[in-house]
């Protein structure tokens, strides 16, 4: 199949097969949002993925462009376009794994959940698509505000019937690589060498790292912790101030939901012991969704682990993440159910 259209004049295609490397089986991805600033260094870097057979590009705007770019990268995947609400049902069809990073980025003295209004009815349409078209795909979801509009999908999937916890993911791996990068600095050693847990939510206080967890273990003066838990908590807002209206964090982020989807794909795969931070529906404490470290496997988060030890300062944190948690959770119950 041409990835995206016929050019005139041009032969009949021969049929292409799983074209992942390594005979490893390869999946199917559709990014929906895929024309944005996130979209399209995800879709480039999903492009070089080995595990990806086949790439769906779908957004409101520009896709046959990026398309047409992407496409023509010499590697596995087969890239086709979507453009417009009309095709997102083929854009969704047959998928194994879908990443949403549709919906309006902050601008300077905006919060995330400034952004409500525009992107939960946004999530809503694109979750009622994948409750049509792939009910059983794997979900990351990046569209802001996360702390709700993870709660909007889950609602949205009750509805239609399709509803898996475990394959509902929200992506805060951007917190985590931006905690290992801060405190590797603080180090001063390699942040690929440093994992740093952080739990709760994505937005301000909600972003709780856990640095009496890193590893490998490391003793932080009470001024380290206060500079890196601040630094940690605002990191999105550094980027959306530097980049002055034109946007938040776009590369970092694509990097980030590029390394989560590889984990995804991976344990898909049945590659075992992968284990990523997600905000995801949870028992671990009084709230119905909470970010914690989580065993990905074949059906997506296949275990929940427990928070683990947590010292004064972070319990403290705890609290104050579990009281605005708590309202941008409800604020996305509600949206739907209304
Ligand atoms: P952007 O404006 O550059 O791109 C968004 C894209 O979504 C655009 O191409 C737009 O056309 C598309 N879109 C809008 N409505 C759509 C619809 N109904 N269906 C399909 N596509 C649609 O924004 P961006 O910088 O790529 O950010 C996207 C979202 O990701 C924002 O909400 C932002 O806050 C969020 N974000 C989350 C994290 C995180 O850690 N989870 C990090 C960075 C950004
Ligand atoms: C981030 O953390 O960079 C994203 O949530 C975007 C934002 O608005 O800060």
């Amino acid at each position: 199949q041409r990835p995206q259209m016929e050019e005139e004049g041009a032969p009949a295609l021969r049929p292409a097969a799983c074209r992942a490397k390594g005979g490893a089986p390869g999946f199917k991805v559709a990014i929906l949002g895929a024309a944005g600033g996130i979209g399209q260094p995800l879709s480039m870097l999903l492009k070089m993925n080995p595990l990806v057979s086949v790439l769906h590009l779908y957004d409101v705007v520009n896709t046959p462009g990026v398309t047409a770019d992407v496409s023509h990268m010499d590697t596995g995947a087969v890239v086709r376009g979507f453009l417009g609400a009309q095709q997102l049902d083929a854009a969704l069809t047959g998928m194994d794994l879908v990443i949403i990073p549709a919906g309006l980025p902050r601008k300077p003295g905006m919060t995330r959940d400034d952004l409500f209004n525009k992107n939960a009815a946004i999530v809503r349409i694109l979750c009622e698509g994948v409750a049509r078209c792939c009910p059983d795909a794997i979900v990351n979801l990046i569209s802001n505000p996360v702390n709700s509009t993870v709660p909007i999908a889950a609602e949205v999937f009750k509805k239609a019937g399709t509803y898996n916890p475990k394959r509902l993911l929200g992506v805060t791996t951007l917190d985590v690589v931006r905690a290992n990068t801060f405190v590797a600095e603080v180090l001063g050693v390699n942040p690929r060498d440093v994992s740093v847990p952080v739990v709760g939510g994505h937005a301000g206080v909600t972003i709780l790292p856990l640095l009496s967890q890193v590893t490998p273990p490391s003793s932080f003066t009470q001024e380290e912790i206060k500079y890196l838990t601040n630094r940690i908590q605002n990191g999105g807002t550094e980027v959306v101030e530097a980049k002055a209206g034109a946007g938040s964090a776009t590369l970092s982020m694509a990097f980030a939901a590029a390394k989560f989807c590889d984990a995804c794909l991976r344990a898909m795969r049945g590659e075992g012991g992968i284990v990523e931070c997600s905000y995801i529906a949870s028992q671990v404490t009084e709230l119905p969704f909470f970010a914690t470290k989580v065993r990905l496997g074949r059906g997506g988060a296949e275990e929940i682990l427990p928070l683990g030890p947590l010292n004064e300062f972070e319990r403290v944190g705890l609290e104050a993440a579990k009281k605005e948690l708590s309202e941008s959770i409800q604020k996305g119950i509600a949206f739907v159910n209304k």
